[in-house]
């Protein structure tokens, strides 16, 4: 357990719980007044993607809490959460900024007294794309997130369309588990560059830094060719023209249905209306995410 000063989060409103016990007291005397509870799910290491929606949340419910919790069985690489950035104190300077009433920061022990070995049958849409290339982090995104769902019972959960999969993963643990609440997604918010923002982004250097905002670019340039090109066209000149810059390396580049996640071979495939482009990017060693909407 971390030593912290709860001194000095109490100099505002929002209270630190540290148990589920305090989280589900809390939250029950709210219920039972009546009021509706939105929940934002996080790692840390908070930027304006997060607050983006810790606002949306404020605005469309009575109570918020935002859990900060860096979930280890979502994790297949044992050296990206030992990296993965850890904040906590300015994390609660900005929640509390930002008016949230609870912040839940369980230490790993509380949340796993012992290990969760549930296997949720995501199907699909856990199959492909960051599903194929990080084996059983989607099944840790759904045990951490079911657990706090359970535990909030939230009318409404709040999740970032940067993460484009993970958002259709929920949606299915959530048809699975049978939870009565709705999955708000919210729009990527980036750097005026147009850089996605991500907690991972502190791990550039300068030089990266100055490289990464490419991605979102040849990702936008992309829209201009559709649908006159076609799916294999687009893909293939996204891929080449991230490759062709200088430190970076695309893992993959998908274009998929915006509901389905499923791969598509030709526009009119997308039955959604809308495809979703979705990139890896490796930048260094660091990992970065990103996606554009092609609406049909
Ligand atoms: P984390 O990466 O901390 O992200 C928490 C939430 O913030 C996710 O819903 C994510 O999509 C959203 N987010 C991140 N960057 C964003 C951006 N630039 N614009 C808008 N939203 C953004 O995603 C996770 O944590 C974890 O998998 C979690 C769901 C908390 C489960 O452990």
């Amino acid at each position: 357990m971390p030593i912290v000063n709860e001194q000095f989060y109490h100099s505002a409103q929002m209270k630190v719980l540290r148990t589920v016990r305090e989280l589900r007291e809390a939250i029950n005397s709210h219920r039972s007044a009546g009021e509706t509870i939105g929940l934002v799910p996080t790692m840390g290491a908070l930027h304006a993607g997060h607050i983006s929606l810790v606002d949306r949340a404020r605005n469309e419910n009575d109570v918020v809490v935002v859990s900060v919790f860096v979930n280890p069985t979502q994790f297949n690489n044992p050296d990206d959460l030992r990296t993965y950035p850890r904040t906590e104190e300015a994390d609660c300077r900005a929640l509390t900024d930002a008016g949230v009433d609870y912040a839940f920061i369980p230490a790993v022990e509380e949340i796993y007294p012992e290990p969760d070995n549930r296997q949720f049958d995501l199907g699909p849409v856990a199959e492909v794309m960051e599903g194929a290339m990080r084996p059983g982090h989607f099944n840790g995104v759904a045990q951490i997130v079911s657990k706090l769902f359970d535990f909030v019972r939230p009318d409404r959960a709040y999740f970032g369309e940067k993460d484009y999969q993970q958002i259709a993963v929920i949606r299915r643990m959530v048809e699975l588990e049978g939870f009565d609440l709705e999955i708000v997604a919210c729009p990527i918010m980036r750097h005026p560059d147009g850089l996605a923002m991500s907690s991972r982004n502190v791990r550039l250097t300068p030089q990266q830094r100055q490289t990464a905002p490419t991605i979102h670019r040849v990702l936008s340039e992309s829209l201009a060719m559709v649908p006159a090109r076609s799916v294999d066209e687009v893909k293939s000149f996204v891929v080449d023209a991230i490759d062709a810059t200088d430190g970076l390396r695309t893992e993959y580049y998908e274009i998929v249905d915006s509901l389905t996640m499923q791969p598509i071979a030709t526009w009119s495939d997308a039955t959604s209306g809308a495809a979703v482009g979705c990139v890896t990017v490796y930048c260094g060693d660091v990992r970065l995410i990103d996606n554009i909407t092609y609406r049909l």
